[in-house]
């Protein structure tokens, strides 16, 4: 399988060190509309010109340069005409290639300080003469190379900010693209858009006409499968898809019986009858609810319904290929892999060749079913794929909604599953995105549901005592999922929730909320 959805366009390339602001870098020059791209540290000086940036940012790392397996540059990158800018780790290994000397130091500075500009710099244009950075390095550069000056000081740091304009080199040892650098966006706009020369041109209008071009121009006659599940990335990839080629992309939608209230029709309203999908939509909830039956360990359900999928999908996308004719085939295959899915960070002191893995979302599709991968935003990150979803008229709902796991209600139903208890986390789990979205909670947390406990309390209705089942309620806020927090909601809301629940949803007499932090709980219950 071949990708191949490389763009050409104006970029500045960022040399990946392994830092956790790597990706914020490119964040915040994509902020500023000049398209960035993160790439492996080990490319060739030449594997670099090819890819013709505009301007090269050397990325932070969290090693020094002097720990073994520290990750090294091709030196002739400085002398390929192209302005570089080192940042941090960057700067070191600017220092350490070209003649300056960097001196090593167990002891981390790290926090704010203040830089003092002391002779004019390109990079500092527009800006005051002091303004606050933020720091966080071990080693220092205590002399620098040839042809270099010192632009800015700090308190700690002689070298905080250094340059040679001649050759283009510049270097800072804060980083400008943390938010306790406040000025940290126009300095880098002053790198992009004054010594770079980039234009302000990349927006999500330009990425969707230039991906169209490209996936017609691939696609050619061709036809494209998509197994959509509603989620914000496989929509947006459905809806870009659709604008270029039409009625030649089939989109595959499973119901797995395990969806949320109205997931499956809802779907089907807004790629089906508004977008005008070619949709097939597969009912299989039955066969999957016969493989769970009596299944209680998370993990067998996960297993269990990946391989169900699998193959369900398998079968839809064969009946498809049978249609084909000799000019009109399935070629394709399209998913909706992310940006950050395909960066992988530097493996210190390990094995720094397998850079960028390959991320397949559908999982282990296997290789007879003969696909082309398309994967049309794999340069974009998710705040991006939104706005190219409302650029592309999806609704709000769609664009903006929570995180839903594959294996849906499944793994949100501890112990057994069946038509019964599901019905129950339905409700339950209808009232709570219905109760969020009232108070105008659901679009500030990450995710916001119920789950349907295995545990039987005692209660009394009216005057009878009853014995019937407990909802968690889960609600956290999280950047990416990786970690999160539950979430301080105001008791009123709590209090709402918890009424309807026990009011309205038959066989629960019970509502907790779950107060547990990721790690060391996860967010999903299984
Ligand atoms: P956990 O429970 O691991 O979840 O803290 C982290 C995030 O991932 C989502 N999640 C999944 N998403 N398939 C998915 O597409 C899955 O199997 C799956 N399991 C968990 C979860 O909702 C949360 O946002």
């Amino acid at each position: 399988m071949s990708t191949g959805d490389a763009l050409t366009r104006t970029k500045i390339v960022i040399l990946d060190f392994g830092s956790q602001y790597t990706q914020v870098i490119a964040r915040r020059i994509r902020e500023s509309r000049v398209y960035s791209e993160i790439i492996p540290f080990n490319l060739s000086a030449e594997q670099v010109r090819r890819l013709q940036p505009k301007g090269i940012v050397l990325s932070g790392g969290p090693a020094s340069v002097f720990a073994p397996g520290a990750p090294l540059i091709d030196p002739a990158i400085f002398s390929l005409n192209i302005p570089v800018l080192g940042i941090c780790y960057g700067v070191h290994l600017q220092a350490l290639n070209l003649g300056g000397v960097v001196e090593f130091s167990d002891r981390r500075e790290f926090g704010a300080g203040l830089l003092r500009v002391v002779s004019p710099s390109r990079l500092f244009e527009g800006l005051p003469t002091e303004f606050p950075v933020w720091n966080s390095h071990g080693d220092k550069v205590t002399a620098l190379p040839p042809g270099f000056q010192v632009v800015g000081v700090t308190e700690n740091s002689p070298f905080a900010a250094v340059e040679d304009s001649n050759r283009g080199l510049f270097g800072l040892q804060f980083h400008p693209e943390v938010a306790h650098t406040p000025l940290g966006k126009e300095i880098l706009e002053n790198f992009v858009y004054g010594i770079c020369g980039c234009r302000p041109d990349w927006t999500m209008g330009s990425f969707i006409e230039e991906s169209c071009r490209e996936i017609r121009k691939r696609v050619g006659p061709d036809k494209v499968i998509l197994g959509l599940s509603g989620g914000v990335d496989s929509s947006v990839t459905a809806a870009l898809i659709h604008r270029a080629i039409g009625d030649q992309l089939t989109c595959i939608f499973v119901n797995n019986g395990l969806l949320r209230a109205r997931e499956a029709e809802t779907v089907q309203k807004v790629f089906g009858e508004n977008f005008r999908i070619k949709l097939k939509y597969v009912d299989a909830s039955v066969r999957f609810l016969d493989r769970l039956k009596g299944v209680v360990d998370p993990e067998q359900k996960r297993k269990i319904i990946g391989k169900e999928f699998i193959r369900v999908f398998e079968a839809t996308a064969l009946e498809l290929k049978t249609q084909d004719s000799k000019e009109h085939r399935y070629r394709y295959l399209a998913q909706g892999t992310l940006y950050p899915d395909v960066i992988e960070s530097v493996a210190i002191g390990g094995n720094p060749a397998a850079m960028i893995k390959s991320h397949h979302n559908v999982g282990g599709l296997p290789e007879k079913m003969d696909f082309e991968l398309i994967e049309p935003l794999r340069q974009l990150f998710k705040d991006e794929v939104r706005q190219v979803g409302l650029e592309l008229e999806l609704p709000r709902e769609v664009v903006f909604r929570q995180p839903f796991p594959g294996p849906g209600l499944a793994v949100r139903i501890l112990g057994e599953i069946n038509p019964e208890r599901l019905q129950v986390l339905r409700q339950a789990d209808e009232i709570v995105v219905s109760e969020m979205k009232a108070a105008n909670w659901y679009y500030k947390v990450w995710q916001s549901f119920a789950v349907l406990l295995p545990v039987r309390s005692v209660g009394v209705m009216g005057d009878q005592r009853t014995y019937e089942s407990t909802i968690a309620l889960r609600i956290v806020e999280s950047q990416d999922g990786m970690t999160a927090d539950w979430v301080r909601i105001p008791y009123e809301i709590l209090s709402k929730i918890s009424s309807r629940i026990i009011n309205e949803v038959k066989g629960v007499n019970r509502v907790c909320y779950d107060v547990s932090s990721k790690p060391p709980s996860t967010i999903e219950w299984e």
